[in-house]
């Protein structure tokens, strides 16, 4: 059984159609990336698989478990965490106290929560920033406590939305060896929307392209960067700061 399986998904916005009737299944340890140009429909299809807003038509299912009509904690007490496009940290928290918030689920046991924040901030490069305030974190930074804050609900399932946004070149390669090594060495599955296609293509083992909210094409990476209407839609309409 796959631990996603999303069936015919559909969403409208009054007369956009941002979701299109959208199927993909996520098999226990994929890096599955979601491939498409602005506006395709990707944070969308996110925010719907997590409860944030609600389909008007298909399935959402976490090993045969629907998720449709949960709240977005439901969901995360369920095993699937997601980290947002725009840095959300909680102001007025600590990045310390930001990751022990993310702790509080059903999922993770209420012992050493701070012992396992600290050691959470170490695996996504903030050790020594325990103590700042969340907010006064640099981007970067906060796209790493995105993370941490992920993490600490004990995910099965980790959703990233452009995680690399607004990152430098070493920034970027750091953070995709931390993203390889959740896959790996922690036996994370984990979705993938990114604009940095190199980056994105040797992380992911496997690209749902989608545009105008429909699936366009799915294949390996190679396939799919050879794939006619993925570079008229993405590669061909892309600015050039997407396509570096
Ligand atoms: N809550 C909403 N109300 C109305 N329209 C929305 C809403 N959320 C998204 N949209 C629209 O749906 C379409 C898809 O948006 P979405 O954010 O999913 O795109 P995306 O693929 O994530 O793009 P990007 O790569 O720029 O992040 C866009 O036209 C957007 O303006
Ligand atoms: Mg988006």
């Amino acid at each position: 059984m796959s631990l996603l399986s999303v069936q015919n998904l559909d969403k409208r916005f009054g007369g956009l159609h941002a979701v299109k009737d959208v199927s993909l299944d996520v098999q226990k340890g994929d890096i599955l990336g979601i491939l498409g140009p602005n506006g395709a429909g990707k944070t969308t299809l996110y925010n719907l698989l997590t409860g944030f807003i609600k389909p008007d038509n298909g399935e959402v299912l976490l090993e045969g478990q629907s998720l449709l009509g949960l709240p977005p904690h439901k969901v995360v007490g369920l095993g699937v965490a997601r980290t947002f496009q725009l840095c959300r940290p909680f102001v007025g928290l600590s990045v310390l106290e930001n990751v022990m918030v993310g702790s509080l689920g059903p999922r993770v046991p209420a012992v050493d929560l701070t012992k396992r924040a600290r050691h959470l901030l170490a695996q996504v490069g903030l050790a020594g920033k325990e103590d700042s305030p969340a907010e006064l974190l640099s981007y970067g930074d906060q796209r790493r406590l995105e993370i941490a804050r992920a993490l600490a609900t004990e995910p099965r399932l980790l959703l990233l939305d452009e995680p690399f946004a607004g990152l430098g070149s070493g920034e970027i390669a750091a953070l995709s060896e931390l993203i390889r090594d959740l896959h790996k060495n922690q036996g994370l599955t984990i979705l993938l929307i990114e604009h940095k296609l190199r980056e994105f293509m040797q992380l992911v083992s496997h690209v749902v392209a989608i545009d105008f909210g429909q699936v366009i094409a799915t294949g390996s990476p190679s396939e799919i960067v050879k794939n006619p209407k993925v570079i008229e839609a993405y590669i061909g309409r892309q600015d050039a700061d997407h396509a570096a």
